[in-house]
């Protein structure tokens, strides 16, 4: 029989499945207008986003005030259009660039239409393979044996949760006078209470860049730019929002984003306070478990992590008989549950301030109905594995060249030595392991075989059964 997106939507949005992931409205409604009738074009009345000066442009006020920023931008490209254009405002084309090796694949895109040279900075990896913080020390050392850098880049917190210490890197990298872009897709929700990370807007960023739907009542796409210093032109960020935003913004989208602002603006201190009592009751809870270890900020060391944001639920399987995949699959086809991922050994749960009692409750009922069947088992160290398939690669050719060239498709024996035409990243959460112009060594495929072996979702490689790797062809 055939099957028809919209009507399977309407099914899955009828069952009783609990989000454990993104978008943070958690499918729950909140009055919202019936979309059909608000969907319009840039009518008589209504502004246009681009070239704001009435109803827009007093609704990105507000969002600018709830968050404490200088000028605040609607987006409807998530925060993808937003890392597009803040580091194409922020450099010149064949700038040299400093960025967090752990960034989100538009962070590549914005190297790679601006033909920028990339200088990485690693992440430390914590605890079980997490990206850890991006030390302080190291953007200075990188800015130092750099001088020509014209922007730096990190993301915090990281798809799990991990912040770094963007007040003390915004000082260092202010000391050479150029711009501090963070992207904080995942930390919408920081800076309204204490019990969460302090956003980067109030910290001294000079663009961050927030998606609105993944932790807040918002539908998927809506983002914030957030413009907090002049070391980058409004006009700048403004041609190329032009450029890789759609000319169509939808209103349906905007109307959602007035609506959430408008929402945790009024009820932040409720809902915020509801929030982290939930949460707090969920790791008390958690802590009666065996076997399984919902891993917090005091089980990483200050090396490895500056902080943590509590709203992400590691769920960790590390030294079990289970591996993250079986606890995944077994939270869903038993109990319902959807996570947003698994990784190695750990399963993530995305919360947000619309979680119910009910849905933190189903979680720790399943978890300590799976943990009573688990046992102890020695894992093998997979930080280590992880370590190493992350460890910088040895670059022949800047990205944005090697981007362009043609490939071939080779066995791993032969890709040896060769210059890699693709992008191998472990998904989720998307990072690179090896980029287009870096040299496949032989350890990197010994370590990739290793990674396959582990059932780790490797993409990027043309074939993982039949082992064949794109390089680029001389
Ligand atoms: C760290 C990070 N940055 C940026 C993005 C892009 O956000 P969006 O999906 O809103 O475009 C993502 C998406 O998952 C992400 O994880």
């Amino acid at each position: 029989m055939e099957e028809y997106l919209d009507k399977k939507l309407e099914q899955y949005g009828n069952s009783d499945y609990y989000p454990f992931h993104m978008p943070g409205h958690k499918r729950r409604n909140l009055p919202f207008p019936n979309p059909y009738k608000i969907d319009i074009t840039e009518i008589e009345g209504f502004d246009n986003l681009h070239h704001s000066n009435d109803i827009l442009a007093e609704a990105q006020k507000r969002a600018a005030k709830l968050y404490g920023s200088k000028k605040t931008y609607y987006l409807v490209n998530g925060s993808t259009c937003g890392i597009l254009s803040a580091i194409s405002a922020a450099v010149k084309k064949g700038d040299r660039i400093l960025i967090a090796r752990n960034s989100h694949q538009s962070v590549y895109h914005a190297a790679y239409l601006n033909a920028l040279f990339m200088v990485y900075l690693n992440p430390t990896v914590a605890f079980q393979g997490i990206q850890g913080s991006i030390h302080p020390e190291d953007v200075d050392a990188a800015l130092k044996e750099y001088p020509d850098i014209k922007a730096v880049v990190i993301t915090s917190p990281t798809y799990d949760g991990i912040v770094s210490d963007i007040a003390e890197i915004g000082n260092i990298v202010h000391k050479k006078g150029i711009p501090l872009i963070v992207d904080e897709a995942h930390g919408a929700h920081f800076g309204f209470s204490e019990y969460f990370p302090q956003t980067s807007v109030r910290l001294g960023a000079d663009v961050v860049i927030q998606s609105l739907h993944k932790q807040f009542p918002c539908f998927t796409q809506t983002a914030l730019l957030h413009l907090n210093s002049d070391l980058i032109k409004e006009k700048e960020i403004e041609k190329y929002l032009r450029i890789y935003e759609t000319s169509s913004p939808s209103y349906i989208l905007m109307a959602s984003m007035e609506q959430c602002i408008r929402f945790v603006g009024e009820k932040k201190e409720q809902l915020f306070s509801e929030y982290e009592k939930k949460l707090d009751n969920f790791y008390q809870c958690a802590e009666k478990l065996h076997n399984i270890k919902i891993l917090q900020e005091q089980d990483f060391s200050e090396k490895e992590i500056f902080g943590k944001d509590p709203s992400k639920l590691i769920i960790s399987v590390k030294n079990t008989n289970i591996c993250s995949r079986d606890l995944y699959e077994s939270l869903l086809s038993k109990y319902h549950l959807q996570m947003e991922m698994e990784s190695g050994f750990y399963v993530l749960g995305m919360t947000s301030i619309m979680d119910e009692d009910n849905g933190f409750l189903r979680l720790f009922n399943a978890l300590e109905d799976i943990d009573k069947c688990l046992f102890y088992k020695k894992d093998i160290n997979t930080a280590n594995l992880i370590k190493e398939i992350y460890r910088l690669k040895k670059k022949e050719m800047e990205f944005f060249t090697a981007m362009d060239k043609d490939t071939v498709c080779v066995s791993f024996e032969e890709a040896v030595g060769k210059i890699s035409g693709t992008t191998v990243f472990l998904y989720p959460p998307g990072i690179p392991v090896l980029l287009p112009g870096e040299v496949i060594s032989k350890d990197f495929i010994i370590n990739l075989r290793e990674c396959i072996k582990l059932g780790q979702n490797l993409c990027g490689i043309a074939d993982i059964i039949n082992e064949k790797i794109d390089v680029i062809r001389f």
